[in-house]
């Protein structure tokens, strides 16, 4: 197992609502947050990492995280149900969009693909990941919400075309720090937006900047692969698939693809 040592002197203006743990390299910084958060870390507690070496994405999959990208967990403690807690991806989802593109270029073509990718220009930059410990009582023990966002590299051979930040016009001088201080910002507005006045506000931006709402899109299930047009998200980050012949289809997990 690799040590998580800390990170050398980097400069990071946080808002004070964040406690950062800032780290060289680490196996997984969900998995580091997890443990924090196991340990008694507070709300806030922000785990960044200059590299992973066993870097995890949805479904099990690997999330190669070499130097040069942004790789961070928050630990939250919402006061919620876990049906409402899964929201906060979609929350993430907007702070990542809206972070990159106070730092990227104005003409990128930022879009959500559901249920939690950041596309900019039409290729994958950033993955979330969110795990979660249920509470006894029905709520939640603690949340780590883990984001990944292609800056210097991205990985070649997915099936799912991915793209960074700097293979799309942001200058080389942007680096992680400038993209965590801009991530971090935007998530502590939305997460406040999301406590105050519910999902309504987050459901409508995500939508409003949703990859091939109303086209045809294809949705991987584990046992088949359904076509139909993507009509809608519900209240709760439920994808709504019109099939023709078979009815409006409600999906809760799945990978989209979209058609060229
Ligand atoms: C996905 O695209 O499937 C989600 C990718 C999530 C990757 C981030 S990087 C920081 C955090 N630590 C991990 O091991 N995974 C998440």
């Amino acid at each position: 197992m690799t040590a998580a040592s800390p990170a050398p002197g980097a400069e990071v203006k946080l808002p004070p609502a964040y406690r950062l743990v800032t780290l060289d390299s680490v196996e997984s910084t969900n998995d580091e947050a997890k443990r924090l958060a196991e340990a008694g870390a507070e709300d806030g507690t922000l785990v960044w990492a200059r590299e992973q070496t066993k870097g995890r994405g949805r479904m099990g999959r690997d999330f190669i995280s070499p130097r040069g990208n942004l790789y961070m967990s928050l630990v939250l403690r919402p006061e919620c149900d876990i049906a409402a807690a899964a929201q906060l991806s979609f929350v993430a989802a907007l702070a990542v969009g809206e972070g990159i593109g106070s730092v990227a270029p104005a003409m990128l073509e930022i879009t959500y693909k559901w249920p939690n990718d950041v596309l900019l220009n039409g290729r994958k930059v950033s993955g979330i990941l969110l795990e979660s410990k249920p509470a006894p009582d029905g709520g939640i023990d603690w949340l780590v919400l883990g984001l990944g966002i292609n800056i210097a590299t991205y990985p070649q051979d997915t099936e799912f075309p991915a793209t960074g930040l700097h293979f799309e016009g942001t200058p080389k001088t942007v680096t992680e720090v400038e993209v965590l201080q801009a991530v971090s910002r935007h998530f502590l507005a939305w997460v406040n937006r999301w406590l105050d006045d519910g999902f309504a506000p987050v459901r409508q931006a995500w939508l409003s900047h949703a990859h091939g709402k109303g086209e045809t899109i294809q949705v991987r299930l584990p046992k088949e692969t359904l076509s139909g047009t993507f009509a809608d998200m519900d209240g709760n980050g439920v994808l709504l698939l019109d099939v023709p012949g078979a009815g409006q289809r409600r999906i809760a997990a799945g990978d989209v693809f979209f058609t060229a």
